[in-house]
């Protein structure tokens, strides 16, 4: 997980030191960008040692990266303003990028945390509040300052937070609302790809999308996740531990080897079937005689060998069906031995192959259950949420049902 903490110019800059290193505590890499005013109060060298990375402060600092506020923008997970002065309030409240900082936090996609801190008055200040409400409105998201002594000698509304509050957020914000942390999960995405000769292979439809956006859900919830990716063209999350194949067998052996430290295993990936027998280590030529010499053997399922030594391990399934989903998942269920499948159409346009959304079953063991049409990322969390209730009723000791 990445946090890029922003610091602005008041006089609680000191106090990012301590959120910076309470993230850290939670395996969080954190960058941090500081505005120019900020720079009086704490030097930028105490960031840089704290964070191992350079720190960021103005447009043009760093001539390897011509750009820098588009990679922090888009290197971050969350971005987290703490102190954020009431300039910044108000320069993000009106779009205004004038300088590293601001241009950084217009042109983000992360979910932004703001931790205001300033004088009573200007809190109070009609401009203020209006902007806070312009940010809340659109999403972001804000630990009130607290009451106490400010700097100024006033006792009143406006001082920083207490750090554990702005980094509890923000974590919270990071992991979503399932807490993964110390668990190990092994996700098996994309298509396989089975060679006829080095320029040909039998593939499918699969884009890859509902494993990794199972992976970041997982690994945004603080879970080690190890990815074990067929050829994909989604964007891979950081913190996730990739693995890149391309045949069933290679997914195989990795899927294998990453299974004895984990404790659930999502075998999302859309594995070949069949494997031609006798790859040709040449480009086979147009012939005719090809049409029936390929000869193809069966691959070995994956999700039935993990099932088979799951012990009290947890591993879910999936099934593509084009019809009798329901039926046909629950065939598989009873086949590969594992603890639940999630089943979809995938000849419905919302649920197909390379859609962000998806419609599916969750098919276990007293039955199937249909839910409702979800963006991957959020039926990624629902799965997430599912799979560890299994391991917990296991762990506990109590018989469930999935
Ligand atoms: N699977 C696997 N290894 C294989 C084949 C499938 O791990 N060699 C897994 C998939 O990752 C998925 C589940 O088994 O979780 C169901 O895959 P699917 O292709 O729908 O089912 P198949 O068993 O291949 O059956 P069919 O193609 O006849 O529907």
């Amino acid at each position: 997980m990445r946090a890029l903490v922003c610091v602005t110019g008041c006089i609680a800059a000191y106090k990012a030191c301590e959120i910076v290193r309470l993230l850290q505590k939670s395996d969080v890499d954190v960058k941090v960008c500081m505005t120019e005013h900020a720079t009086h109060f704490v030097g930028p060298t105490t960031f840089r040692a704290l964070t191992h990375h350079k720190v960021a402060v103005g447009l043009f600092d760093d001539p390897e990266d011509p750009i820098h506020h588009i990679s922090l923008a888009q290197w971050a997970d969350i971005v987290l303003v703490a102190p954020a002065t009431a300039n910044i309030l108000a320069k993000m409240a009106h779009g205004i990028a004038d300088d590293l900082m601001s241009t950084t936090l217009l042109a983000t996609r992360a979910p932004i945390l703001i931790a205001p801190a300033m004088n009573a008055g200007m809190w109070d200040a009609a401009a203020t509040q209006d902007n806070v409400r312009i940010l809340e409105q659109r999403g972001v998201h804000m630990v009130q300052p607290d009451a106490g002594y400010l700097a100024c000698g006033e006792v009143a509304a406006g001082r920083l937070a207490e750090p554990s509050r702005i980094a509890q957020a923000a974590l919270d914000l990071l992991r979503g609302d399932l807490d993964l942390s110390g668990e190990h999960i092994l996700i098996t995405a994309g298509g396989t790809r089975e060679p006829i000769d080095p320029v040909r292979y039998i593939g499918n439809r699969s884009s890859g999308k509902m494993g990794v956006a199972l992976a970041d859900q997982a690994a945004r919830s603080g879970a080690t996740v190890t990815l074990v990716l067929g050829p994909s063209t989604a964007p891979i999350p950081h913190s996730v531990n990739v693995i890149h194949v391309e045949t069933a067998e290679q997914m195989r052996t990795a899927a294998c080897e990453a299974f004895d430290g984990c404790t659930v295993a999502i075998c999302a990936a859309a594995v070949a079937d069949y494997t031609p027998r006798n790859p040709a280590d040449h480009k086979l030529k147009k012939s005719v005689e090809h049409l029936d010499c390929i000869e193809l053997v069966e691959t070995r399922d994956i999700l039935a060998e993990l099932s088979a030594s799951k012990e009290d391990r947890v591993v879910i399934g999936f099934a593509a069906e084009t019809n009798d989903v329901v039926a046909y998942a629950t065939r598989k269920l009873a086949t590969k031995g594992c603890d639940a499948i999630v089943a979809n159409d995938v000849s419905r346009p919302d649920s197909g192959f390379g859609s962000d959304t998806d419609q599916a079953w969750w098919v276990g063991t007293s039955g199937a259950e249909e839910l409702p049409c979800l963006e991957k990322t959020e039926l990624a969390r629902i799965i997430l949420q599912r799979a560890f209730d299994l391991r917990h009723a296991r762990h506990a000791g109590v018989s469930h049902e999935a």
